[in-house]
């Protein structure tokens, strides 16, 4: 998205939420940090005389997309999300699917059965709950090193960013001896790769789905962004 709006010249501004360490570089101009909640949105969208707001968040960044719609609603500004398809489950998965973390926690065996090797994919910041059942041992993959201790107390994990590729991914769930995922639904070719090699593997998945965001217009391609950025521009919006 970010690549198309710069080639075609369009005065953009990217926001990062400064959630890793050396985010990857845009090519436009970048801000980094919150704004102090809707209210500081809010007046930054004015101060910098914002005209259109796309929301490319991660779907499960909820609190993001939930702050730019109410911005958005308070100044009257078109708000469009992008945002890729969920995954389906195909012939010889084997998913279990979860509303929450919470549910994802549930839904692993209980700690009076034999413990399991999990491979938790679901970043850093949500690991908090499976503490809740320490007997299994859990695989965590992140973008940077964790800079304190992990609140897990048997885990391993991998330092790596995605896209990830089959035969990577296939490696790493051997040879940790993976017997379950766990995933956040995402959606998209950059992290689809476990489930394939889950398939592969006939492993079980744990398939957390999405939250709940609010109503507003959703695209799945930069292309149609930037036919509705054409499109509300043209009706003077
Ligand atoms: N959650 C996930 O599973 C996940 C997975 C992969 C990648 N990510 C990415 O990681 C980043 C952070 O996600 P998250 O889940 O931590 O988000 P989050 O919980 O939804 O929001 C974190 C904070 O970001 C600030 N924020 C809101 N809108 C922002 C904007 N346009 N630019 C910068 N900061 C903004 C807000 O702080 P203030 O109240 O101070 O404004 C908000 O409380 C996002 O880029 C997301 O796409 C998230």
């Amino acid at each position: 998205m970010a690549r198309i709006l710069a080639d075609r010249g369009h005065d953009a501004i990217f926001s990062y939420a400064g959630r890793t360490n050396k985010p990857i570089a845009q090519p436009l101009p970048t801000r980094i940090g919150g704004f102090g909640g809707v209210e500081g949105l809010i007046h930054y969208l004015k101060d910098h005389a914002i005209t259109h707001v796309i929301d490319a968040t991660h779907p499960f960044a909820a609190q993001m997309t939930r702050n730019a719609h109410a911005a958005c609603q308070t100044l009257a500004l078109p708000l469009a999300g992008l945002e890729r398809a969920a995954w389906q489950a195909q012939e010889g998965d084997q998913w279990t699917t979860a509303s929450s973390i919470e549910e994802a926690v549930e839904a692993l065996p209980d700690c009076t059965q034999t413990p399991a090797r999990v491979f938790l994919a679901i970043g850093k910041q949500t690991l908090q709950p499976f503490a809740a059942k320490p007997c299994h041992h859990y695989l965590l993959r992140l973008v940077d090193e964790p800079d304190g201790d992990l609140p897990l107390s048997r885990c391993d994990y991998v330092v790596e960013r995605g896209p990830f590729t089959l035969e990577g991914d296939y490696a790493l769930l051997k040879t940790h001896k993976i017997e379950i995922i766990v995933s956040k639904n995402a959606g998209g070719v950059g992290a689809a790769a476990k489930l394939e090699a889950a398939r592969k593997l006939g492993l079980k998945v744990i398939m957390i789905d999405r939250p709940e965001t609010p109503q507003r217009s959703v695209f799945d391609t930069p292309d149609q962004i930037l036919q509705w950025l054409h499109h509300s521009a043209n009706l003077g919006v």
